[in-house]
């Protein structure tokens, strides 16, 4: 039987960290490679293989999944809120390419499972007051480029929401 290898790519990031030390137990730390544009977080340190990766760089990140045999990818490398709203343009780039890369790569490679979390925030004229907790958007009209990526994208592909990015909603909401 074919083994689970695992590639978080935004392994560094607010999600990354607590996602790549629970995959880590459920697979086995060897099993679970770290990646990220940043140094190494100092909660993953000694706790499995960590590499750096520009997630923008295809052939790095083509040349690390057949090198590690990886079978499955997070995608978490994201440019969100402040940095986003500032700079919509790198935003788009990045949110939408890396993601294409992944998917390109995954088609080529034969990879088992993309995961991709859905976005950090939808808003248009249509989204609910903020006093609302919880809703599902049927149809988000997002108004600006940073957050409609997730949405542009969500539309062709099925995203898996962690039990963490969800925790992570209902805080925010
Ligand atoms: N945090 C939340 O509450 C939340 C909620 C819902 C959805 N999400 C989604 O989860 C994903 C991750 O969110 P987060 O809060 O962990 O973000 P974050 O900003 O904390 O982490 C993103 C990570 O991506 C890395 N990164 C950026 N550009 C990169 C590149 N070119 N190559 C490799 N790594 C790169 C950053 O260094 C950072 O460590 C995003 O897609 C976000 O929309 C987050």
């Amino acid at each position: 039987m074919k083994k689970d290898k695992i590639l978080v790519i935004g392994a560094c990031g607010q999600i990354g960290v607590e996602l790549t030390l629970a995959l880590r137990k459920m697979y086995g730390d060897s099993n679970v490679i770290a990646s990220d544009l940043r140094e190494e977080h100092e909660l993953l340190r000694g706790t499995g293989p960590y590499v750096s990766l520009d997630v923008m760089n295809k052939e790095m990140l083509h040349v690390l999944i057949i090198r590690h045999n990886i079978t499955q990818v997070y995608l978490l490398a994201a440019i969100l809120s402040a940095t986003g709203e500032k700079n919509p343009l790198l935003a788009w780039n990045i949110n939408m390419a890396s993601l294409l890369n992944v998917l390109d790569i995954a088609k080529e490679e034969g990879l088992d499972k993309i995961y991709w979390p859905s976005s950090i925030a939808v808003f248009g004229p249509n989204s609910p007051g903020r006093k609302r907790r919880s809703t599902l958007l049927s149809s988000p009209q997002p108004f600006m480029e940073f957050p409609s990526s997730p949405a542009s994208a969500g539309a062709n592909i099925t995203t898996t929401v962690t039990a963490s990015t969800c925790a992570a909603c209902a805080t925010r909401a």
